[in-house]
């Protein structure tokens, strides 16, 4: 059980010349913002001055000449994350690493490094990677079936946290007089064999102060929400409008509590991109420039991503939503069932599908009154218990900080000082016992060893 009153969650995704093919036109935007570590720590800084729960850092291991800005141009999230650890001292630092092709040694490794660089402020983003390209950038011809990835993301997950227990919290006394070092009894090897990974373990590396990196986790089929309601601590969730946000909410909660979790500690967080501006007019009018500009082109690239880049430019625009049998699913399953769903049930055409899933929908489009009110009704209504807020452009982001965020806090949605200094204390999450000591607790015999 919760006992405090539900607080909102905010993180910060630095997405520098953005996921989309537009906003890196920005006049205010260095065209290198993206590989420009001077632009990630900025705003992480600016980011931490407004409280934010913590940054976000997306990452995949797949690109095309067409893929967006962002994403053909940089930095690896452990290595970037590393520098803004030192460079800030409250916010979260969540990164994204793929299970399909990562071994779970390096990634406990890599998490466990920085939670202790940033003393007990990392996440990790465990996803499965959803690019079938990405394959043959780690040897193997073939993109892992969409099972079998959220197979091995299962087991991938609970080696990385046996390694993150090797050592108990006390286990190295470093007695400079009698000369122990390490309480070899608090040494614990995993001696992991599965279906997927054999890991003897010790890890090299204790715990944090946060005890173990927090869990995000990001997926939108039956098979993705299965994994997030066991495993995640909070999840980046993609929702098209209120009622879906709080269709996949209640769906995750009965999920993760069908399997015995406290479903309330579990943080749900939107990708939010808002149009801010003095009045909810003004507004509507950039919004309604922005889609004029849009280049359809660009769109059907965009929406081809979630079926593994489709080339969507063969088909008539104006013809209805082209029948996909035999295209793969095996991508960004989640989302393409429901693109093909939604279509068909609407029926759309390809150049309507286009314009609602090509770009980042969004119902947030107003003043800073109108949208921190938007966020109160996801937030009450549980449809979100928090956001994960796409940065890019600085004049959004600053009317973002200055303008909504004191709104919230007014309303006494959000704080105004950082009550803890570890990214489980801002999430409300605990921290987990060693299964080590707790096993020597719970079992007389042990403890009398
Ligand atoms: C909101 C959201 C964000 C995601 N972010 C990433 C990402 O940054 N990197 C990545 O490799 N995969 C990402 N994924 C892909 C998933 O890990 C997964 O491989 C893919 O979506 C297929 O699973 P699904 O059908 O359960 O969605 C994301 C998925 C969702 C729904």
């Amino acid at each position: 059980m919760t006992e405090q009153p539900r607080e909102l969650k905010l993180g910060a995704i630095l997405e520098g010349v953005g996921a989309d093919h537009a906003t890196w036109r920005d006049p205010d935007l260095a065209g290198d913002a993206s590989i420009d570590i001077d632009w990630y720590i900025e705003n992480a800084r600016l980011a931490e001055a407004a409280k934010f729960d913590l940054v976000f850092i997306v990452d995949s291991p797949f690109i095309t000449p067409d893929t967006a800005p962002h994403f053909l141009n940089r930095l690896e999230p452990l290595t970037l994350l590393s520098a803004i650890a030192v460079s800030t001292k409250k916010i979260g630092l969540v990164g994204t690493l793929t299970t399909s092709y990562w071994e779970p040694y390096n990634v406990a490794r890599q998490f466990g490094s920085l939670d202790h660089i940033s003393k007990g402020r990392a996440g990790w983003n465990v996803v499965t990677t959803g690019l079938e390209g990405a394959a043959q950038n780690y040897g193997r011809a073939e993109h892992f079936d969409h099972a079998v990835r959220y197979a091995r993301a299962r087991e991938f997950v609970e080696v990385v946290q046996g390694l993150w227990d090797s050592y108990e919290d006390d286990a190295f006394p470093r007695d400079k007089a009698t000369g122990v070092f390490l309480d070899k009894r608090k040494q614990h090897r995993l001696d992991h064999k599965g279906a997927h990974f054999s890991v003897a373990g010790p890890l090299a590396l204790s715990r944090s102060r946060q005890g173990q990196p927090v869990i995000f986790q990001a997926g939108e089929s039956s098979e993705g929400r299965n994994l997030g309601a066991l495993i995640a601590e909070a999840t980046f969730a993609s929702a098209e409008d209120f009622e879906a946000g709080q269709a996949y909410y209640r769906d995750l909660k009965a999920r993760a509590a069908a399997l015995g979790r406290d479903a309330e500690s579990i943080k749900v967080m939107p990708g939010l991109s808002p149009i801010i501006a003095e009045t909810d007019a003004q507004a509507q009018a950039i919004a309604a420039a922005e889609r004029a500009q849009l280049d359809v082109k660009k769109l059907l690239v965009q929406l081809g991503r979630a079926f593994n880049y489709h080339d969507f430019s063969q088909y008539d625009l104006d013809a209805p939503f082209p029948d996909l049998t035999g295209v793969t699913l095996n991508s960004y399953k989640g989302r393409a069932e429901r693109i093909i769903r939604i279509s068909a049930a609407e029926n759309l055409t390809l150049r309507q599908a286009a314009y609602r899933f090509g770009v980042f929908r969004s119902d947030f489009v107003g003043s800073p009154e109108t949208i921190a009110k938007e966020i109160e009704r996801w937030f009450t209504g549980r449809a979100a218990d928090g956001f994960n807020l796409r940065v890019t452009r600085p004049k959004d982001f600053a009317l973002f900080r200055e303008r909504v965020v004191p709104i919230l806090q007014a309303r006494g949605l959000f704080r105004t000082e950082y009550a803890h200094d570890t990214l489980r204390g801002h999430l409300g999450l605990k921290v987990p016992e060693n299964r080590h000591t707790l096993a020597r607790r719970q079992t007389p015999a042990i403890a009398a060893e």
